[in-house]
């Protein structure tokens, strides 16, 4: 025998009981998204290593560390899409989309690669759905997608729920408040953890996400964006809160919210669940702004703001068990007459019926058997000119003629 070959670390196989689920996952986001707007956009798996490189930022972990790129045969470097809003904004750019009324709603279901350590709930390979809303600035699509992300998972069962809410306003105000920032992380040095302390002229902001206690002090008393925000952000970000509180989601404001992408301004947001442990694979779901990506990528000028849910994440915080199959309506046997077996199924599948038939050399005992076990509702063991028809739920037992099978499980099914 040759040795056994199993799936990379870090990715799964899905197989049918735990894609039943996904599928309900996939069906309420549909609902959902099309009720309000949002069109399916599907892009390429994968695109120009460029694109993420420039769209989420070169010092990002993400583009640093956790893409998996590889050269095309012709010199071109290209990546397995670690994202969805830069191939979403590069499809908006490449396809004129700006020509549209505005905003530009899409939304992706789609899977996903990174190359980090795997563990429950972080996965080389995941799912996420998606949705992005691009061209409006209006703070109305900011909280219609945070209220719509919140009715996802709160219809789909996640469990222990927090959004926590924060503005970064936008990219010159943030940069005014970057400099601050370093300068008070210079006063304080000696008292930062040493990796906080590496990376203060190059991500000053992670020093909010440190779990060494003497940094964490020095941070509580750090300048915060939220105060520094000139009036048009504040504003903006006003309106988001109110909105949510008219429709009744609650939010906790975190100063200190920072995203491992380099696009967001203004608006960002997380949706942590308590049932998922702690760590960074607490966040069930996230987003944010992005109003210079477009441009960035060679668009016009363009507003955005988006989220992704993590489809694996969802499933984790619901606490889903793999579902068994659904039951078939008819099982059906033969003992020898297996063209007319054959036939007699493939009538009742045109017709519409869910149908199982003996395809594993069974006797006609041991069919009978398994269609007890598949819990059939009606079996029917079909000889060359009539068949004999069990309803296993109403408890009758009728012999008909062949062509008389479909209509009498018909007409028993009726209520
Ligand atoms: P993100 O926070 O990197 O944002 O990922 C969004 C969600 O994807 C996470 O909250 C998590 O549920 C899921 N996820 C991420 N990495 C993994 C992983 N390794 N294994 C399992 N699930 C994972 C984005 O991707 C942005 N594009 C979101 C966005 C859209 N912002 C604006 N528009």
């Amino acid at each position: 025998m040759s040795q056994k070959l199993n799936a990379p670390r870090g990715t799964a196989d899905v197989l049918p009981g735990q894609a039943a689920l996904r599928l309900a996952v996939e069906d309420a986001a549909r609902e959902l998204l099309e009720g309000a707007g949002y069109g399916r956009i599907e892009t390429p798996t994968f695109e120009a290593t460029e694109l993420f490189a420039r769209g989420v930022g070169a010092g990002t972990d993400i583009v640093e560390k956790e893409m998996y790129s590889f050269d095309d045969g012709g010199g071109r470097s290209l990546t397995l899409r670690p994202e969805g809003t830069a191939p979403v904004c590069r499809a908006y750019v490449e396809h004129g989309m700006h020509k549209l009324a505005a905003p530009v709603k899409l939304y992706y279901l789609e899977s996903f690669f990174r190359a980090e350590r795997p563990q429950a709930g972080r996965y080389r390979q995941f799912w996420q759905v998606g949705a992005e809303a691009l061209g409006s600035d209006d703070p109305a699509v900011d909280a219609e997608l945070i209220v719509l992300l919140h009715r996802l998972l709160t219809g789909l069962g996640a469990g222990g729920l927090r959004l926590r809410l924060s503005s970064l306003g936008t990219a010159s105000a943030r940069s005014e408040y970057r400099e601050e920032l370093i300068a008070y992380l210079h006063a304080n040095e000696s008292r930062l953890s040493e990796t906080v302390r590496g990376r203060i002229e190059r991500n000053p902001l992670r020093a909010f996400d440190s779990d060494d206690p003497e940094t964490r002090r020095v941070m509580a008393a750090a300048p915060r964006l939220l105060d520094r925000l000139p009036s048009e952000d504040v504003a903006h970000f006003a309106l988001v809160r109110e909105l949510l509180d008219v429709c009744g989601v609650a939010y906790e404001i975190d100063t200190t919210l920072v995203r491992g992408l380099d696009y967001y301004t203004r608006t960002v947001f997380e949706f942590t669940s308590d049932d998922l442990g702690g760590g960074g694979q607490a966040t069930v779901g996230a987003g944010g702004r992005y109003d210079g990506l477009v441009e960035l990528l060679g668009g016009p000028p363009t507003p955005g703001v988006g989220w992704a849910t993590g489809v694996e994440r969802i499933l984790l915080a619901a606490h889903t068990e793999p579902q068994a199959p659904s039951p078939p309506d008819l099982y059906v046997a033969h003992d020898g007459a297996r063209v007319a077996a054959f036939k007699a199924a493939c009538d009742a599948r045109a017709a519409g019926l869910r149908v199982e038939l003996e395809q594993a050399g069974r006797s006609l005992k041991g069919q009978l058997k398994h269609a007890e076990r598949l819990n059939a509702r009606f079996v029917a063991v079909v000889g060359d000119r009539d068949a004999s028809v069990r309803d296993r739920l109403g408890g009758s037992e009728q012999t008909v003629a062949l062509g008389e099978l479909l209509a009498h499980v018909e007409r028993a099914r009726r209520p």
